[in-house]
């Protein structure tokens, strides 16, 4: 045995540890009054242990006096298991318009045993919250217990399936498990409390979704212990509960809170349907009228999750087999759009975006309804790349900190379009007079229509706005531009502020969107249209500037004098435009970059401003940037920049592009069959004897016995083998195995070394067939051979795939995994012999870097076939495609190097493909790592996600794929290749994650 350790090595040149902070925080006005409409809050850096406070009133929540509308994208870092990519994840959501990231801590990826508590390496759950911080972001924590999550038992872990103990309600065995849990995660969680200045923890949620014993008593009490663990473990920011609804669940006061109040927020979770009318839950808030408005008027409107996509199935059935390609084009950015303006429309001011990056469902987490790929068509892809949906995120993350009155409004008069097939809900700030109109058109074809709109001086204007076919856009009145007001614009608007010696307002629509604004102007201004077509008109009456434009890319106008001294740059941008616009706060004052695939960071020092980001073409570099900078740096080089009439400073060359990267063919292949368990003589002797006679699953145990349920002897995930032994012959015809798995689970069985065959679950039909398709009798005839004396063996592999969620809180994730019974069928004359059973799951030494999750027990992974450092020299060179015919496992292992160029992001994915008719199926190991199942009748996913941080770009990779073939025709590997799946230069600094690998 030899250990081999894998050593942190820093990889890339890319983003150095250590990102831009947020800028200082605004002050809002004293936390007992009420706060004014003040800029939007972002954390202002941690570590000075600053105390901050975190109160709400029914509009928004209120952070330090200032209003907080929180723009929040759920990101799971087990689901990204490379530490060094979280960072690029949550540089992506921060300059994507995000104030907030919502995560679940899911409770087996840190707990392989009872009292076992692993936050180091990918588990590293401090280190990502820092990360958060160090970024900008605020976050939401979401521990559980139960997540649901669409992870194995529902993030409950292994071991606690098959405790005593009810779950999800207030039995003292379950809770004393869960005090354990949260104990651990609690004591990372507290210190880094954006009310302590350790962090930027700003919310805390208990439980998910929780719909069970609402009125027993059973619930408040689960509820109220949760509620007081969590405060005495030292959260002191405000809790709350996701409703699985607008039902009016778990409100203030449904619970005991130990008699604190005003520390715990109602919120509830919406996944609509993108077919049909927008739903509309109708207003939250002051005289709102439905569930969960009502039952808690004294908290702000607050969707927990709503559904920034849906997750897919085994066999793709969710989206007629076209994968997350199907989701990202159901839910596209249209969808998104029509509905997040919807929920500002109806009073939510705490909006969370599930999934704003899903990533993978790697080793054995996923639950049985969804494949390995968890990409969700997420905004940002599994690959990590921001995809169309990014865009209208950014133009509402910023327009919720541009347009501070938008943190404080009420349902104003209906107002009626000319067209009334354009539906339109109208807002009012009372404080500012600013109104918001969020028209919506819910048909299928475009309209054009009018409009009146209340300004904030008492008059009214009729304008033309473009509905486009069932999108949604916002019109609003009495706003900020820099420090003159818009009387009115029909684009919305994106950002707005003082930059350098101007102001500068951009506004955003779709291409051809008619635009008409009014600026308020004491005299007639000096207006240059700088680019594109724009038309500008003085009413001196009035003391209006009228401009009318018609998007298409980026219009620039400049306009000064008029009665202030500021000249404000106005930027009108479509949303391919937009896409490319970036907006920072440094101490100096804000930065607007306008170019590149996406900025990261933006530092200013003295006159010069660093900038991090990426290119994924040859791209534009222009910044506004704070008075005195006139020097640019882009990713640690310097540009060479020249002043612009638009008061920026534009790069004289373009920002290169990345490399053609070119990558290695996978050859080499060598092959290893295995399953010597299926043998007669194997010894099993140290295997675990299957003795018992009772469990704790909700599965029944067979009469007679013994217990064959997996979980009741230790091995909690992967495949599981059985073997039964017995002497003396069988009158019997068959073997009936009873078996239980998730979704896509199969057995293989051998008797006396010979196959008897294999079963496999049905296909789903759908993401949402969650039961009754995962349990199964499979049986087989009996060979001659069992009728002879002597002794017999039966060897029977399960892969079992993943436990129940139990989102029903009926402790359906202690349904029995692995063997349920065995019987002889039908019973002859003779009685049936009794075998003695034995099992082997997953190695008991656990790999500590890759955890509990990650193998089974398969012969190869018990024995180190997956890992690097495995001598396979002596195994038979192969050339895919190759055939096999036996049934059972055999492992394909082949390495190669990579020669990524340092200062390049270059997301990779292993491609399989073959003829679908081949039955077979592939667990995929890079460099040891499991990260995703392939099974090829079935799909639908084909490509998978290689991580940078796993995967050495610049170094030799090895790949391992345990096959299992079902002998019943030709299968095994057919083609499979690297996949570039997005390649970006700049990227962050990735380091390897460290592994410390025994062969
Ligand atoms: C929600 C649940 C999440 C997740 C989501 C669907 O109801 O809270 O954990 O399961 O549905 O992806």
């Amino acid at each position: 045995m030899e250990l081999s350790r894998r050593r942190f090595a820093v990889l890339g040149t890319g983003v150095a540890a250590g990102t831009a902070l947020g800028p200082g925080q605004v002050p809002g006005t004293a936390a007992a009054e009420e706060p004014a409409a003040a800029p939007a809050v972002t954390p202002a850096g941690t570590g000075a242990g600053t105390a901050h406070s975190v109160t709400f009133d029914p509009y928004s929540l209120i952070v330090d006096g200032a209003r907080l509308p929180v723009w929040s994208g759920e990101f799971h870092p087990f689901r990204l298991p490379s530490p060094s990519l979280w960072r690029d994840v949550l540089q992506k959501f921060k300059a994507s318009g995000y104030s907030a990231v919502s995560i679940y801590v899911a409770w087996n990826y840190h707990s392989p045993a009872p009292g076992v508590y692993d936050f180091t390496g990918v588990r590293d759950l401090g280190a990502m919250l820092d990360m958060a911080a160090e970024t900008g972001l605020f976050v939401i924590v979401r521990p559980g217990p139960y997540i649901n999550a669409e992870v194995d038992a529902g993030g409950y872990p292994g071991w606690l399936t098959a405790t005593a103990g009810r779950a999800r309600t207030d039995d003292p065995t379950y809770l004393g498990h869960v005090d354990e849990w949260l104990t651990a995660v609690d004591a990372v969680v507290a210190p880094r409390q954006y009310t302590n200045g350790g962090g930027t923890v700003l919310l805390y949620q208990l439980e998910n979704e929780y719909a069970s014993h609402i009125t027993d008593g059973t619930g408040a009490r689960y509820m109220a212990h949760l509620y007081g663990k969590v405060r005495a473990d030292g959260i002191e920011v405000p809790l709350f509960h996701n409703d699985k609804g607008r039902n009016g669940y778990w409100v203030p006061g449904s619970f005991s809170t130990g008699g604190e109040t005003g520390r715990y927020l109602y919120a509830f979770d919406g996944y609509p349907s993108p077919t049909g009318t927008p739903v509309d839950w109708g207003y939250f808030g002051p005289g709102g009228t439905k569930g969960g408005s009502t039952a808690s008027p004294g908290t702000p409107g607050f969707l927990a999750e709503f559904g920034g996509g849906w997750f897919d199935c085994w066999g793709g059935a969710e989206f007629n087999g076209q994968g997350y390609a199907g989701a990202r084009s159901s839910r596209d950015a249209v969808y998104e759009r029509r509905a997040y303006l919807t929920n500002l429309a109806n009073g939510i001011k705490l909006q969370n975006v599930y999934m704003t990056f899903g990533g993978t469902s790697w080793g054995w987490l996923p639950a049985p309804v969804v494949y390995t790929s968890y990409d969700y068509g997420a905004a940002i892809d599994e690959a990590r790349n921001l995809t169309s949906k990014i865009t209208p995120m950014k133009q509402i993350g910023h327009m919720l900190t541009a347009v501070p009155d938008l943190g404080r409004l009420d349902r104003a008069a209906d107002v009626t379009a000319a067209d009334p097939s354009v539906k339109v809900y109208h807002l009012v700030n009372s404080e500012t007079s600013a109104h918001a109109y969020l028209i919506r058109n819910d048909t299928g074809t475009e309209r054009s229509t009018t409009l009146p709109l209340t300004t904030a001086d008492g008059g009214s204007v009729t304008v033309a706005v473009r509905a486009v076919a069932r999108d949604a856009k916002v019109l609003l009145t009495g706003i900020a531009a820099g420090s003159r007001t818009l009387r009115w614009t029909t684009a919305q608007p994106m950002t707005q502020d003082t930059i350098g010696r101007q102001d500068v307002a951009v506004l955003v629509g779709r291409p051809g969107d008619p635009v008409d604004l009014a600026l308020e102007c004491a005299a007639e201004p000096r207006t240059t249209v700088l680019d594109g077509a724009a038309v500008a008109s003085y009413d001196a009456g009035a003391g209006l500037l009228r401009i009318t434009a018609t998007l298409s890319g980026l219009t620039r106008l400049l306009i000064s004098g008029g009665g202030t001294d500021t000249p404000l740059l106005l930027l009108l941008a479509d949303d391919t435009a937009s896409a490319q616009l970036w907006r920072y706060d440094t101490p100096s004052g804000p930065v607007l970059v306008r170019g590149p695939a996406l900025v990261r960071t933006a530092q200013a020092a003295g006159a010069t401003l660093h900038l991090t980001g990426d290119t994924t073409a040859d791209s534009d570099l222009e910044v506004w940037a704070p008075r005195g900078i006139d020097t640019v740096f882009w990713n640690r080089s310097k540009v060479a920049v020249t002043g612009t009439s638009s008061g920026s400073l534009a790069a004289r060359d373009k920002l290169a592009g990345p490399p053609q990267i070119t990558l290695p063919a996978l050859t080499g292949w060598r092959r290893a069959a295995e399953n010597p368990e299926s043998a007669p003589d194997f010894d099993d002797s140290a295997w675990t004897v299957a003795d018992k006679a009772t469990s704790f699953s909700t599965t029944k145990v067979p009469a007679g016995g013994p217990v064959l349920f997996a979980d009741d002897y230790g091995f909690h995930y992967g495949d599981v083998w059985y073997r039964a032994t017995w002497t003396g012959p069988v009158d019997a015809a068959n073997i009936a195995l009873a078996y239980q798995t998730g979704t896509q689970g199969a057995l293989m069985a051998w008797l006396d070394g010979a196959p008897l065959g294999t079963h496999r679950m049905p296909v789903p039909t759908s993401s949402q067939a969650t039961t009754g398709t995962w349990a199964a009798t499979a049986t087989f005839a009996l060979p001659a051979a069992a009728a002879g004396d002597g002794t017999h063996v039966l060897a029977v592999l399960v892969r079992r795939m993943a436990h129940e969620e139990d989102g029903g809180g009926s402790d359906s994730h202690k349904s029995a995994r692995g063997l349920v019974s065995a019987a002889f069928t039908p019973a002859g004359a003779t009685a049936a012999p009794a075998p003695t059973w034995r099992l082997q799951g997953a190695a008991a030494t656990m790999d500590p870097a890759r955890g509990p999750m990650n193998t089974g027990g398969l012969y190869g992974e018990r024995n180190g076939w997956h890992l690097p450092a495995l001598d396979d020299s002596a195994w038979q060179p192969v050339v895919f495609p190759y055939t096999d015919t036996r049934q059972g496992v055999a492992w394909y292992r082949t390495s190669f190097r990579l020669t990524i160029p340092h200062d390049v992001d270059a997301s990779l994915g292993l491609t399989l493909t073959d003829d679908p008719a081949r039955a077979y199926r592939a667990q995929i190991f890079l460099n040891g790592w499991n990260i995703g199942q392939y099974i090829n009748d079935v799909g639908p996913q084909h490509t998978f996600v290689l991580p940078a941080g796993l995967l050495d770009p610049h170094g030799r990779n090895t790949l391992a794929l345990a096959v299992l073939t079902d002998g019943t025709d030709p299968a095994g590997p057919g083609t499979v290749t690297l996949t570039a799946m997005g390649t970006a230069a700049g990227g962050t600094q990735v380091d390897l994650v460290p592994t410390y690998d025994t062969v």
